[in-house]
């Protein structure tokens, strides 16, 4: 699903060094997630590793079967924003949320180009006072693994809780390893288990896991 231009391990290396580098620059003069954001905005200066040009197969699947119907909608992380333009055009009241400003202004751009007209906001997931819900669908495409740190996710879990309903659906799709790979360069990945512990009981998890692959 995901595409990566160079897919060696020397390809991924490179890539994970020149993040973690361009990170710890960031952060000595911005702060940690004014630096995090510097950092997105510059993956998206160019064409991102991830971006895809339209949305998620899974997502249009499922909108087609009608396990989803027309509802208000929040895409955490969202990118590009081709998920929340989708479900625009398809009825839902859709927003998404982006810590790249730069993004969020490539999604504003592609639903004028589409003739439709989302919300998007530039924002941290784990924060997100900005917001209001209730949001009866929340999408998370390779967000909260970006997530860094224990703290953080549980803001994260705590936010998702509050701009949700009872009833919600919640998507997450994780940064999965590889198991024929013989190095898997996930070092931020969210581990077995830790979803339960961070979701707790405010949610009922019905988890599927789906097969994919971000080449990291
Ligand atoms: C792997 S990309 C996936 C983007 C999009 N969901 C997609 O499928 O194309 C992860 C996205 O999460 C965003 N992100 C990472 N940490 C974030 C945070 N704390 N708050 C909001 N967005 C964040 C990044 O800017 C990036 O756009």
């Amino acid at each position: 699903m995901f595409r990566v231009k160079d897919d060696t391990i020397w390809g991924q290396i490179r890539i994970l060094f020149l993040a973690s580098a361009l990170l710890f620059l960031a952060n000595i003069y911005f702060g940690f997630y004014n630096a995090l954001s510097w950092v997105y905005d510059l993956l998206y200066r160019g064409r991102a590793p991830w971006d895809m040009d339209g949305p998620r197969p899974e997502l249009v699947e499922m909108v087609k079967n009608g396990q989803l119907k027309p509802c208000r909608a929040i895409d955490l992380g969202c990118g590009t924003g081709e998920d929340v333009i989708y479900l625009a055009q398809r009825g839902f009241e859709a927003v998404g949320v982006d810590l790249s400003s730069r993004a969020i202004a490539q999604a504003r751009d592609k639903a004028r180009e589409a003739g439709v007209s989302p919300t998007f906001i530039a924002g941290d997931v784990t924060r997100l006072l900005q917001v209001e819900g209730p949001f009866d669908l929340a999408l998370d495409y390779v967000c909260l693994g970006c997530v860094i740190g224990t703290p953080a996710r549980e803001r994260y879990a705590q936010t998702l809780s509050r701009l949700t309903r009872p009833g919600a659906i919640y998507i997450l799709l994780n940064l999965a390893t590889d198991p024929d790979r013989r190095f898997n360069l996930v070092p931020n990945a969210l581990q077995p288990g830790e979803v339960d512990n961070l979701f707790g009981e405010d949610f009922v998890l019905n988890i599927t896991t789906m097969s994919t692959k971000l080449g990291l």
